[in-house]
């Protein structure tokens, strides 16, 4: 796997500050720990301001005794504040729709950064608001930078041509998981102390839920993804560097050869195709993670080996049917051995299939250890098989299970 380099603090906030705004979603930045020439100078305020040569950036320069008003059209804002950071101000706080962020200079140059908080949905409009904030409120906010970055929303916060079912994807993606999270970590609480929850997305490809998951958990948690595409690694990394996403990286590799023996809360695979979602549910249940969450798809391992009852014969000379056989007998399988490793399983339509076929999910939660091998959870997955005539299956062989008592 390949990891990403560090930018320093003052770059990765810097970048934040451009991507607030490039997306329009900065509420206002201040400037403190004032250590350049003039004693009396102890703040600086920088606001979106609305005028009618456009919109422009107000910066308030807070003296001991007056203020004093400036405002700079966009470019010469972001010059004036890369200027100004780390030169005659060595503190800076951001806030954005999104998130807060702070950044902490020290005299030796080096520092640190602290998203504080990310948002979902709330968050003040900038002050000044021009048309494009004034979009409908979402529960990941529709003028995130990572949104417009990945191609899926506008500089008006609306959902690109064709990205408009991707965008409500993501928008229950962020709702589903949040509930989930709860229910898996109950009475778990935002920190400042840093990421506590580490999180694996597993065939991350494009990062779009990756990146809500990022958003919705803020600070709470290191959220990784895992992608055999090198190039969609490469953009995914640029993308959350630039949106101030410091708690977000994606590592090229394949899930099948992921690293065992790391800290692992939360498993993600979403549409990872055949059994690269049993190799996800093994890693995850291998790590112990409390929370596994998956969305399969291309179910094709035991299309050859299903033995249809003779009353399905007929019905299953249809193709369509057929998939949808394999579909069931693939993932209630997964489902019952998921129970067998100590995991309470739901399955559920995580979407309307108006918007896509590949809707099923299976959330599970860890409530207890592995049963017996020869127990009643055991029979109860051996029974399934035999009835289906499946005789192996990659997450039962992962998991070390065998389909003869
Ligand atoms: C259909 S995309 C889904 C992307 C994302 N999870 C989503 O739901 O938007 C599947 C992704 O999984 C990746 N993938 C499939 N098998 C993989 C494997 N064994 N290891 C790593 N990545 C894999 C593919 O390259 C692809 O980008």
């Amino acid at each position: 796997m390949t990891a990403p380099a560090q930018p320093s603090p003052r770059d990765r906030f810097l970048a934040l500050v451009r991507a607030a705004f490039d997306g329009g979603t900065l509420v206002k930045l201040t400037l403190g720990k004032h250590r350049g020439a003039d004693a009396t100078l102890q703040n600086v305020h920088i606001r979106p301001v609305a005028l009618q040569a456009g919109a422009h950036f107000a910066f308030v320069w807070r003296h001991a005794t007056r203020d004093i008003t400036k405002n700079h059209p966009p470019a010469v804002a972001i010059a004036e504040i890369e200027r100004l950071i780390g030169g005659d101000f060595s503190d800076a706080h951001l806030f954005t729709t999104t998130q807060r962020a702070q950044l902490e200079l020290r005299p030796d140059g080096g520092g640190r950064i602290r998203v504080l908080a990310a948002v979902a949905g709330a968050g003040a409009p900038p002050a000044g608001a021009v048309a494009h904030d004034r979009t409908k409120r979402h529960f990941i906010p529709a003028t995130a930078p990572w949104l417009r970055a990945l191609g899926v929303t506008n500089e008006r916060g609306l959902p690109r041509e064709g990205m408009a079912d991707k965008f409500r994807q993501i928008q229950k993606f962020a709702e589903l998981l949040t509930h989930l999270m709860e229910e898996a970590f109950p009475g778990a609480r935002p920190s400042a102390s840093g990421p506590q929850l580490q999180i694996a997305d597993m065939g991350s490809g494009k990062g779009y839920l990756t990146f809500a998951l990022a958003q919705i958990l803020g600070d709470r948690a290191h959220v990784r993804g895992i992608e055999a595409r090198a190039e969609l690694v490469e953009v995914c990394n640029r993308v959350a560097r630039e949106s101030g996403l410091t708690h977000l990286a994606f590592a090229a590799g394949r899930i099948e050869s992921a690293p065992a023996g790391a800290a692992l809360d939360v498993l993600i695979a979403l549409h990872a195709c055949d059994t690269a979602t049993d190799d996800a549910l093994a890693h995850g249940v291998a790590a112990g993670a409390p929370l596994l969450v998956v969305a399969p798809c291309c179910q094709k391992e035991l299309r050859a080996q299903l033995t249809a009852p003779p009353v399905l014969a007929e019905p299953l000379r249809h193709g369509i049917f057929q998939e949808r056989h394999a579909e069931f007998a693939t993932d209630a399988l997964r489902a019952l051995l998921l129970e067998w490793a100590g995991y309470r399983t739901k399955v559920f339509e995580f979407i309307s299939t108006e918007h896509t076929a590949k809707n099923l999910m299976i959330a599970a939660i860890k409530v207890r250890e592995r049963a017996a091998p020869d127990g009643e959870l055991a029979a109860r997955a051996r029974e399934f098989a035999a009835f289906y005539g499946i005789r192996t299956q990659a997450l039962a062989r992962a998991l070390g299970f065998s389909f003869s008592a």
